[in-house]
């Protein structure tokens, strides 16, 4: 396998996680495991191209997530549990693996969360290959949850914002953010969609966009700096985002940017929710201020598709992602339900009370 991965097939025309292959319409997920590699869509195409890429080792799986064929918080945390499976399977260290893998990006919680539910596992001795499925399952079952619980907050004729991508691309499934949207619409809602583009890898016009394209959900792509606009005008009756890591008291970390969005929701008294399932939730930090912020190549912001913007003296910096303080959240959207920041303590029971 060269460092580009290899090609399993490449798609013109597809609908939402059913592609159609060889003539036949076939579901899948963004990421899922087959004969001793892990298949994964290759998020870097989309949505010019649906290429599926297979991997056979832990250092190409630690490749694929350092360099994002597979992103957002839940995917990621379950590409990491199928390296685990495959560290095993090729008679790789486990431990050595599970530091490798946690060492590819520092702030998705799941990625902890995946790695260390799978050497708790290994360690019992269970069949790694069975716990790395069953790891997958959970969460997407989990993400399902979070779509019927968060449907009915979103109201006949509301026009949502999302920033990012938090769809079945970031989670295998369904998604967070896009969980309860997808549900609202299945059941008839008439609802429309204003999806940040997401500078600057543009998760939101590439991503979101393409899922919600694919189910014909009504939406449209505005650049960042449009969304104060829309709020401030009345055209906005609720956001929702994802996060990579909840703290504690609710403080949460999402892609750069939602911080400003949560600010100016709180201005405009629009509701602003987080959906994330309990993997994101890292109960070790009683608040923000220790979330990781990974710092990625100042190229994605000096460079739009491979072409130079910016003077070739001027130099960048380049958060993935930023900090949102727990009052400017209405609520979190959870498989167990809807909690208030101020309920949290509820929610972490639940979650300590089933040893998650
Ligand atoms: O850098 P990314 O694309 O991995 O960042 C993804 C996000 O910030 C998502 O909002 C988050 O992971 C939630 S995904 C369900």
């Amino acid at each position: 396998m060269n460092r580009d991965g290899e090609v399993f097939l490449s798609i013109e025309r597809y609908a939402l996680m059913r592609v159609k292959i060889d003539g036949d319409k076939k579901e899948i997920r963004s990421v899922w495991f087959e004969k001793g590699r892990v298949l994964m869509i290759d998020q870097r195409k989309l949505p010019l191209s649906l290429e599926i890429k297979g991997l056979g080792t832990v250092d190409e799986v630690c490749i694929s997530i350092r360099e994002m064929w597979v992103r957002g918080a839940p995917a990621i945390g379950i590409t990491a549990a199928y390296g685990m499976a495959i560290a095993s399977l090729t008679g790789e260290d486990v431990k050595s693996a599970a530091e490798k893998l946690k060492a590819t990006r520092p702030t998705a919680f799941d990625l902890f969360y995946a790695v260390d539910y799978m050497l708790e596992k290994i360690n019992i001795g269970d069949d790694p290959v069975v716990a790395a499925e069953e790891y997958a399952n959970i969460i997407i079952e989990k993400c399902r949850s979070i779509g019927n619980e968060g449907a009915p907050l979103i109201k006949d004729g509301f026009r949502i914002l999302t920033h990012c991508n938090a769809g079945a691309l970031a989670t295998g499934d369904y998604g967070t953010s896009l969980s309860p949207i997808r549900t609202a619409f299945s059941e008839g809602k008439i609802i429309f969609v204003f999806v940040d583009e997401t500078r600057p890898r543009l998760q939101g016009a590439r991503l979101t966009a393409w899922e919600l394209y694919q189910e014909g959900v009504p939406h449209a792509v505005i650049a960042d700096n449009a969304a104060g606009h829309y709020m401030r005008t009345g055209q906005i009756d609720m956001v929702i985002v994802g996060a990579d890591r909840i703290a504690g008291n609710g403080d949460f970390a999402n892609k750069i940017g939602t911080y400003e969005k949560a600010v100016i929701a709180k201005e405009n008294g629009i509701p602003f929710y987080v959906a994330a399932p309990a993997s994101t939730f890292d109960l070790s930090l009683p608040g923000g201020g220790k979330i990781p912020i990974e710092e990625r190549d100042e190229k994605e912001v000096l460079e739009f598709g491979g072409v130079r913007i910016a003077p070739h003296g001027s130099s960048a910096r380049n958060p993935a992602f930023d900090v949102t303080p727990a009052r400017y959240v209405t609520g979190f959207i959870t498989e167990y339900g809807v909690f208030t920041p101020e309920e949290l303590p509820s929610l972490i029971l639940i979650i300590k009370g089933r040893g998650e």
